[in-house]
C-alpha cells in the first residue's frame, strides 16, 4: 500500500551535527495502567512529567526503558525498526522487576502514535541519522514501602539522533572495568533496568575523562570472561582462508541486543559461521580477533581498536582496522543500513510502517 508522503525533515535542525542529546520535539505519548489495566494512552506537548514524590521508580528504581530508532527510507516513508523485539525485551524488564508489563500492540501502538506526531523529526533519508525512540515504564503512584507501584506509567518519547559516539564510526579505545561488577552473577544484567546503569557512570565517566570513550565488562564471577559494554554488546570477527566467523559472548548477565540478534541474521544470510559461545578474555590478548566492535541501537557499530586491561593495551587488528572500520563490519553496516534506509530490500520483515 502506498501512503501520501510524511512532512519533510524541519528546517529548525542542523541535520549535520546532530549527536546523542536532547533535542526538543512535539512531545511524547503516555498511557497509565491503574486498577488493572492501561488507559487509551495520550500525546503530550510536554518534555516534562509530573508525578508522586513517593512514586517507587524514584525511590527504587522500579523502571524499564528501551532504545528503537525510525528512518525515512528512500521511497520517503518512514519506518521504525524491529519494535516488536524491543517490546517482548520490555515484557522481560517489567516482570524482572514486578511491573505491569506493556503488551507487545500496545508498544507498537505507541512508538508509532510518538513517531506519528514528530514526523518532522525524522532526519532526511541518507543523513545518518535517524529519530531515537525511548519507551520508558515507570513505577508512579505513591508507595512508600518496598512494595510495587500502585499505578505505572508508559511513556514513548523522541529525540533525532546522529553519531552516539564522537567521530562516528571511527575505531575507539576500550577500558576494562576491573574494579566494579556491572552485573550479579543471578541479577539482573539481562533486563533493561536503569539500575543497571547508574552505578556504571562513575567507570565509565572516569575511563571518558582518560580517553577511553567505551568501558567493557567481564563476567562477575570470575572476571575472566567477556560480558559487554556499558552501553553495548561486544562483537568480533575473525577470518581463516575457509570461512569468517562472527562470534558474540553468551552469557546469562547480559542484555539480548536486538542490533546483535539482527547481525547474527546477517551474517549466517552472507554463508558466515555463528560462534555464540563462552569468550575468555585471552582470546583478546591472544589476538585472536582481527574485528572488534559495540553493536547497538545508539552504538550502531562502533568498532574498537584497542582493550586496556590492568596497564596492559591490545591493539586489534591490523593498522588497517585500528584506523578505519573493518572489512567484515563495514559489509555488516552496510546490509544493516541498506535495509534501515530501504536502499535493500528487508527479507526478515524488520521494517514497521509507522
Ligand atoms: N547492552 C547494553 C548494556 C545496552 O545498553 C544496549 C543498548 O540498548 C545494548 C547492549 C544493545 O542493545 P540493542 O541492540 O537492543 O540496542
Ligand atoms: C541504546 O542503544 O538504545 C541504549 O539504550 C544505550 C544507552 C546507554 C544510550
Amino acid at each position: 500500500m502506498t501512503h501520501a508522503l510524511p512532512p519533510a525533515p524541519t528546517s529548525s535542525i542542523d541535520w549535520d551535527s546532530l549527536g546523542f542529546k536532547w533535542v526538543d520535539t512535539n512531545g511524547h505519548v503516555k498511557y497509565i495502567f491503574k486498577d488493572g489495566k492501561w488507559d487509551q494512552g495520550e500525546f503530550v506537548r510536554d518534555s516534562y512529567i509530573k508525578m508522586h514524590v513517593c512514586a517507587p521508580c524514584l525511590n527504587y528504581g522500579q523502571e524499564c526503558f528501551e532504545g528503537i530508532k525510525a528512518f525515512r527510507c528512500k521511497d520517503g516513508q518512514i519506518r521504525i525498526f524491529r519494535p516488536d523485539a524491543n517490546a517482548k525485551r520490555m515484557i522481560y524488564s517489567a516482570e524482572l522487576a514486578c511491573m505491569a508489563p506493556v503488551p507487545e500492540a500496545l508498544f507498537i501502538e505507541a512508538c508509532e502514535r510518538a513517531v506519528a506526531n514528530n514526523l518532522e523529526f525524522v532526519p532526511p533519508y541518507g543523513s545518518g541519522g535517524a529519530l531515537y525512540l525511548r519507551p520508558l515504564l515507570l513505577g508512579t503512584g505513591p508507595e512508600i514501602g518496598l512494595y510495587p507501584a500502585p499505578e505505572f506509567t508508559f511513556i514513548v518519547s523522541v529525540i533525532p539522533v546522529g553519531n552516539f559516539y564522537k567521530g562516528g564510526v571511527s575505531p575507539v579505545d576500550c577500558l576494562v572495568v576491573d574494579s566494579f561488577d556491572r552485573a550479579a552473577p543471578l541479577g539482573t544484567g539481562a533486563a533493561k533496568l536503569g539500575g543497571n546503569y547508574a552505578p556504571v557512570l562513575r567507570h565509565s565517566s572516569d575511563a571518558k575523562a582518560r580517553g577511553y570513550p567505551i568501558t567493557l565488562h567481564l563476567d562477575s564471577k570470575t572476571h575472566t570472561n567477556i560480558d559487554e559494554f556499558s552501553t553495548s554488546n561486544f562483537v568480533a570477527i575473525t577470518s581463516s582462508t575457509e570461512t569468517t566467523t562472527f562470534c558474540a559472548p553468551e552469557s546469562p548477565s547480559i542484555l539480548n541486543s536486538v542490533t546483535k540478534q539482527s547481525l547474527v541474521q546477517l551474517a549466517k544470510s552472507f554463508g558466515w559461521a555463528v560462534e555464540n559461545r563462552v569468550i575468555p578474555f585471552t582470546e583478546v590478548l591472544d589476538n585472536r580477533f582481527e574485528e572488534i566492535a559495540a553493536c547497538g541501537t545508539a552504538a550502531v557499530i562502533t568498532p574498537v581498536k584497542s582493550i586496556e586491561r590492568q596497564g596492559v593495551k591490545t591493539l586489534i587488528g591490523d593498522s588497517k582496522s585500528q584506523a578505519a572500520i573493518g572489512p567484515g563490519f563495514l559489509r555488516l553496516f552496510t546490509a544493516m543500513r541498506g535495509i534501515q534506509n530501504g536502499d535493500l530490500e528487508d527479507p526478515y520483515g524488520w521494517m514497521q510502517p509507522a
